[in-house]
């Protein structure tokens, strides 16, 4: 394993092996020593959770951080991304943490400049985020005890959500569970590619007898979504739907959470809440896609 770039380039097995190292690192078991490398983190987009994380993460690893601030960088003179990360390989790091507007754009980089650093999606576009995804594997799996026969129910902003695409691709590697995915009409998204999922427009019914609900914000940054907000309440998770779930349900949110907007604020620290644990997850699950590159 080289570059971890989206989940689709892996097998169950490789995934099942990365969630494994990250129960034991949450264990605080077999927990290696990576001195002497470096890891440059590189965000042209806003993070707290993925950027922190990855932070810690290195740091249990011994690994140094170098992060460039993308405003205070060379890439705000002009250089090209391309140019940067070379230069960024050429000071020593040996991976390349990224977030970027971008769909493909490690793709494009793997082919530029892939050969001399490993590259580790922290979010791409719409389109990717492997390792947000692994943590939510992570964490329905520490929950469930199982990657088959759950009713997993998504919902809020499907379409500009790389959360989204990432866990659906996720979950159809692991295993055979039934994926509801509501949203309103201007954030769906149809997966031709998957036979197991049913689309919903109200949340109550998309949720009923639900073992799993992940909630999303609305990327108000990738598109209009003025005349979306008035009418939210409607695909807002309150206590009064929840109750459809099943008595057993987990809610999950990637965060950042959007309070009283696509969850009722005093969901978030509900007993069945694991909005924190995914928190805690991710910097395990970073932890173990740092070693498992191997560089
Ligand atoms: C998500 C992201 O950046 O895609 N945040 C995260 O990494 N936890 C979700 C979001 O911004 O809504």
């Amino acid at each position: 394993m080289r570059h971890f770039i989206k989940l689709e380039d892996f097998s169950k097995k490789q995934i099942q092996e990365l969630i494994d190292l990250s129960f034991d690192y949450k264990n605080n078991t077999n927990i290696p020593k990576l001195k002497n490398k470096i890891c440059a983190l590189l965000f042209l987009e806003n993070s707290t959770r993925t950027l922190n994380s990855f932070q810690v993460a290195c740091n249990r690893l011994g690994i140094f951080p170098l992060y460039s601030p993308a405003n205070s960088s060379s890439l705000s003179k002009g250089e090209t991304l391309a140019d940067t990360v070379a230069t960024l390989a050429a000071i020593g790091a040996n991976y390349l943490v990224l977030r970027h507007p971008d769909n493909d754009i490690c793709d494009i980089l793997r082919a530029t400049v892939g050969n001399q650093i490993s590259i580790i999606n922290a979010g791409s576009g719409a389109a990717h985020h492997p390792t947000q995804a692994l943590l939510d594997l992570m964490t329905i799996y520490e929950n469930k005890k199982t990657w088959s026969g759950l009713k997993i129910a998504i919902a809020g902003d499907i379409k500009h959500s790389r959360v989204a695409s990432s866990l659906i691709a996720g979950l159809n590697i692991m295993g055979d569970n039934k994926i509801n995915l509501i949203a309103p009409e201007q954030c769906k998204l149809e997966f031709a590619q998957y036979n197991n999922i049913e689309y919903f427009t109200d949340l109550g019914d998309g949720i009923d007898n639900a073992d799993v609900i992940v909630m999303l914000r609305i990327q108000k940054e990738r598109f209009a979504a003025d005349g979306l907000m008035d009418g939210y309440n409607a695909w807002q998770l309150t206590a009064g739907k929840l109750a459809r779930a099943k008595d057993d349900v987990i809610i999950m949110h990637p965060g950042p959470v959007n309070r009283d907007v696509e969850i009722a604020g005093d969901l978030v620290e509900h007993s069945k809440s694991r909005i924190l644990q995914q928190v805690q997850n991710g910097v395990y699950c970073r932890m173990s896609v740092l070693v498992s590159l191997g560089v």
